[in-house]
């Protein structure tokens, strides 16, 4: 609904006063953006502080015959002066209600500077780890994607734009940019319809349910057709389908981008066709709006995209309040927000194997070696550098008087600088334990930043391999911000903890975890392949007619379901590489902690039931340890039969709960027609009668099952 405001405004708006609205600009200097808001520009990027942000709403809103106050945007994506884990790592906490505060917290910081727009929550579900901006998503799973970026979007909007402290969220990229050919950044996508609806376009559907700001268009094409091109999806199923509302951003350039997509001849025409796709407003790129000639837009269309711009601002509450309190600008961390992040970036770390060497025993003498032992980069691929900081595991190891430590790094990151494996060796034999930091940097990961090769960079693996060959026990810090390939050195490793790119408390928290004051209870976001090659490799595929070693793996003979043809336990001719075995090195969901769990057989409220109908899946998990620790209780459906190939498993629900020791708790979890259907790939949403196996356990390799039919 249009309110009366935007509707008188649009009355008294020239077409260049129109498409002034339309555009959003990089960080010129001052004098040149306060030129182009009084030419009557509607949006520019945040020029870094409180008083240039109030400065430029000024020339908007006194400066110009309308006083239309500007949109002030922003790539706000996990924190702005207090940085929180990259969003990969905040997946792996499996606890959205952490995800929707820390994006409280980044709102309320960036807002108090004069930003009203930010470009996140990246909800791209990502299955390549090539690709760098697997970083900057939720990993590879469609209904954590999901949950997730709508936490993301309640922390930024707060169900309601003109509350003190709220950015209007951009769900990007839209859409199925997170599966680009050979993992290359911004190359073309290809997929059928149903991949597109069950898969890349869910989660966006999610968001517009949970009422976000904005959506940006991606760079991918999609069968073809550039997404700033893109009217079938953008108009079609976006707009028109689901109703979405909010404005529709271009990506950096990616309007002008369709001239070397070979799609459009000039950026004019570039112009004319993103409009009429359905973009509202067009990042950077082609010159300012202003000069475009109006009379090659549709006018309804332009009315459309001026009211969907000028509906944000409304929202927001830039018509009544354009200016921000300027003393009251966050520019530091405060304790409470350092102290949220320490413990966010705890709650993310992954255990990926333990012996029992981690946790730490206080009082031992530590050698702490690798190139992430002093590094500081923890910030993650996204942080911009306003003054945010991060200190090193040698720093906060050091902070502690119950340990001693000497600190070594061996190997840099590319084996440029320090390159001492021997000595680090030797040192070894005179510690009690070693904790070898190694990882990715972050300029490795993020946009633009694909690669072929996942190994550890460098000569890192030499290093873990030579405290290896020490018998010196060890642990790995694992830091990076995509799944990494780890076989040539996993297998000698007795405990390895993921901390990704944890912010910047990050090393605090890594020091918790090492001692054991915090638990760590991620699971992985994303499966980390046991090869490049063997790319994509997610848990939720298809089972294929040939799939390896039915007998084992799946589930259909232990729930007893009788399925038609020959069971498949061929070896030669089944799905599977000669050079690898099978399955990811870790899949997603994997991981534990220092307290360990046992499930009771997990109970439906009924048996059978009709197809619009929904039980209540009940499970008793056991903390059986002495100690405190998280458990992230885990959902599975697997539909036995259905009308086009199902996945094999899809995550339906998770809950991450803490358990005293030797606690019990029974969790209920409603599964029903949104949990059991599927999209077909004339946009249909389906649930089929048959047979339903739900898998329940707190990794997918430690589930139990229990049937539910559907008639
Ligand atoms: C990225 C977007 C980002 C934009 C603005 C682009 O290159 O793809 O994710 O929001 O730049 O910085």
């Amino acid at each position: 609904m249009i309110s009366s405001r935007i509707r008188e405004l649009l009355s008294q708006m020239s077409p260049q006063e129109k498409l002034g609205q339309l555009q959003i600009v990089y960080r010129p200097r001052h004098e040149e953006a306060a030129a182009l808001v009084r030419a009557g520009i509607g949006a520019v990027f945040w020029p870094q502080s409180a008083a240039a942000s109030n400065a430029l709403q000024r020339e908007a809103v006194e400066g110009t015959r309308l006083g239309i106050p500007i949109l002030i945007g922003l790539d706000v994506i996990h924190g702005q002066r207090t940085i929180a884990p990259v969003p990969l790592a905040q997946a792996a906490s499996f606890d959205p209600d952490m995800v929707e505060r820390l994006a409280r917290t980044a709102a309320v910081e960036a807002r108090s500077g004069g930003v009203t727009w930010t470009f996140s929550p990246m909800i791209d579900v990502s299955r390549d780890p090539r690709w760098g901006r697997v970083v900057e998503g939720f990993g590879e799973d469609v209904h954590v994607t999901s949950v997730m970026g709508n936490a993301m979007v309640r922390g930024y909007q707060e169900q309601d734009l003109s509350r003190p402290g709220t950015l209007a969220a951009t769900a990007k990229h839209f859409v199925a940019y997170g599966q680009p050919d050979g993992g290359r950044d911004y190359n073309s996508v290809d997929m059928s319809a149903q991949r597109l609806r069950n898969v890349y376009l869910e989660p966006f559907r999610a968001a517009v349910r949970a009422d976000v700001a904005a959506v940006m268009a991606s760079f991918n094409t999609v069968a073809g057709v550039p997404m700033h091109a893109n009217g079938a999806l953008l108009t079609g199923i976006l707009k028109d389908e689901w109703g979405f509302d909010g404005l529709v951003v271009g990506d950096a350039d990616g309007v002008a981008n369709l001239v070397p997509h070979r799609v459009a001849e000039t950026i004019d025409d570039a112009v004319r066709m993103a409009y009429a796709a359905g973009v509202d407003v067009e990042m950077g790129g082609a010159p300012s709006a202003i000069a475009w000639d109006a009379s090659t837009l549709d006018p309804a269309r332009l009315d459309d995209a001026v009211a969907r711009v000028l509906g944000v601002k409304e929202a927001l509450g830039l018509f009544e309040r354009p200016y921000v309190d300027e003393a009251a600008e966050r520019v530091e961390p405060t304790d409470a927000t350092r102290a949220q992040a320490r413990r966010a970036a705890a709650r993310s770390a992954v255990l990926l194997q333990n012996d029992g060497t981690l946790p730490l025993s206080t009082g031992s003498r530590v050698l702490l070696t690798g190139p992430y032992a002093t590094s500081t980069d923890h910030l993650g691929a996204w942080a911009q550098s306003f003054s945010a900081r991060s200190s090193s595991i040698a720093d906060a190891l050091r902070a502690r008087d119950d340990i001693e430590v000497i600190v070594e790094e061996g190997v840099s990151f590319f084996g440029d600088r320090h390159d001492d494996v021997d000595a680090v060796a030797t040192a070894a034999l005179e510690a009690d334990v070693v904790v070898v930091c190694v990882g990715e940097p972050s300029s490795l990961s993020g946009e633009a930043a694909s690669r072929s090769d996942l190994r550890l960079p460098g000569r890192q693996a030499d290093l873990i391999r030579a405290i290896a060959g020490t018998g010196i026990p060890f642990v790995v810090v694992l830091a990076n911000g995509r799944p990494l390939v780890v076989a040539d050195w996993i297998d000698e490793a007795p405990a390895v903890l993921e901390v990704w790119h944890g912010g910047t408390e990050a090393p605090a928290a890594i020091v918790d975890l090492l001692l054991g004051d915090q638990e760590p209870a991620g699971r992985l976001p994303m499966s980390f392949p046991r090869s490049a090659g063997q790319v994509p490799v997610h848990y939720a595929h298809e089972n294929t007619g040939r799939p390896a070693a039915v007998r084992g793996t799946m589930t259909l003979e232990s729930v007893d379901v009788a399925l038609e043809g020959p069971a498949n336990v061929q070896e030669k001719y089944t799905s599977k590489y000669l050079d690898l075995d099978l399955g990811p090195q870790f899949s997603f969901g994997h991981g534990s902690g220092y307290a360990t769990f046992s499930y009771g057989q997990p109970r439906v409220s009924s048996a059978e039931i009709a197809a619009d109908e929904a039980v209540t899946l009940e499970v008793e998990v056991t903390n059986t340890s002495a100690r405190a620790g998280d458990e992230v209780v885990q959902v599975y459906v697997e539909d036995v039969v259905a009308s086009i190939a199902p996945p094999v498993r899809r995550l339906v629900a998770f809950r991450r709960r803490t358990f005293a020791a030797g606690e019990t708790a029974t969790l209920s979890f409603e599964i029903g027609p949104e949990q059991l259907g599927f999209w077909l790939a004339d946009g249909r949403f389906a649930v089929e009668p048959g047979a339903f196996v739900m898998h329940v356990g707190g990794a997918l390799e430690r589930t139990v099952p229990v049937r539910l039919q559907v008639r």
